[in-house]
């Protein structure tokens, strides 16, 4: 079931996390920055190898590839040439596997992914598919690729890691070519299971008081594509039990 909604109807909770300060907002942003993509970087470095096996595959991730993948063959079909794609916060490189293995012309394929296990994963893999794709390890906040080298960027289940969240999505559009898109997938909290899902059950699950995660609302994601410069936004929510939506951005 799928749907266009545009009126969340379950407030936000800070003004503006796209830098968070620290808990009781004594600590300084950097310090908060780093705590939190270390919590990060040790969830997925323990959860690597158990990862694809996950029930949370069926909940939420599986979910998100079928999504993009319906989005890139309705923009990709009519056009023969082959195009370059990253994907930030790759984790075991499923989604970038799945486009591998379509007819879809892909020339070059990259994941950057801030834990060094599940770019090891997904690297080995790699190793069994043609046309393969490569990982980095790197942090989405500060892409190694020059300016205008991707005509895609893909970003699924991630974003609420990330502590400089506006920062991430202007160096999202940054790295894509006039005209390539970004897609970006993250859990909706706007309606009242998703709120209880997203941001007290994962939000409590993979938070510390020093380090906590943040599902941006779908306003201030919206809000993130408008300042980084990106045109024909578009938001889209699918799933009633584990609700996610998806926002494209053309740059
Ligand atoms: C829930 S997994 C999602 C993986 C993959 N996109 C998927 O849908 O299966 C979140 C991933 O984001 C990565 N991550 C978290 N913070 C990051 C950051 N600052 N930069 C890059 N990757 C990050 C984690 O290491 C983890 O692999």
């Amino acid at each position: 079931m799928e749907s266009d909604s545009t009126q969340p109807s379950v407030p936000s909770t800070p003004a503006d996390p796209g830098q968070r300060p620290g808990p009781g907002s004594s600590q300084p942003c950097q310090t908060v920055s780093k705590s939190v993509k270390r919590r990060a970087r040790h969830e997925f470095d323990g959860w690597a190898k158990t990862y694809d096996r996950s029930i949370v595959q069926h909940l939420l991730f599986r979910p998100a590839y079928r999504m993009f993948m319906e989005e890139l063959y309705e923009w990709r079909r009519h056009i023969p040439d082959p195009f370059d794609g990253l994907d930030i916060g790759s984790g075991t490189g499923s989604w970038l596997a799945m486009i591998a293995g379509s007819p879809l012309p892909s020339r070059r394929l990259v994941g950057l992914d801030y834990s060094g296990e599940m770019c090891r994963v997904a690297e080995q893999k790699a190793q069994t598919i043609e046309g393969a794709p490569s990982f980095i390890n790197g942090d989405s906040e500060h892409l190694p690729f020059a300016d205008g080298a991707f005509d895609f960027v893909t970003c699924s289940h991630s974003f609420h890691h990330y502590p400089n969240q506006a920062a991430a999505v202007r160096e999202m559009r940054r790295v894509l070519r006039p005209g390539g898109r970004l897609m970006l997938i993250d859990g909706f909290r706007d309606n009242i299971i998703g709120w209880v899902l997203f941001d007290v059950l994962i939000t409590r699950a993979e938070s510390t008081p020093e380090a906590r995660v943040f599902h941006a609302p779908w306003s201030m994601m919206r809000q993130y594509f408008v300042d980084s410069g990106f045109t024909q936004i578009r938001q889209r929510k699918t799933g009633i039990w584990a609700p996610i939506f998806l926002t494209v951005g053309t740059a």
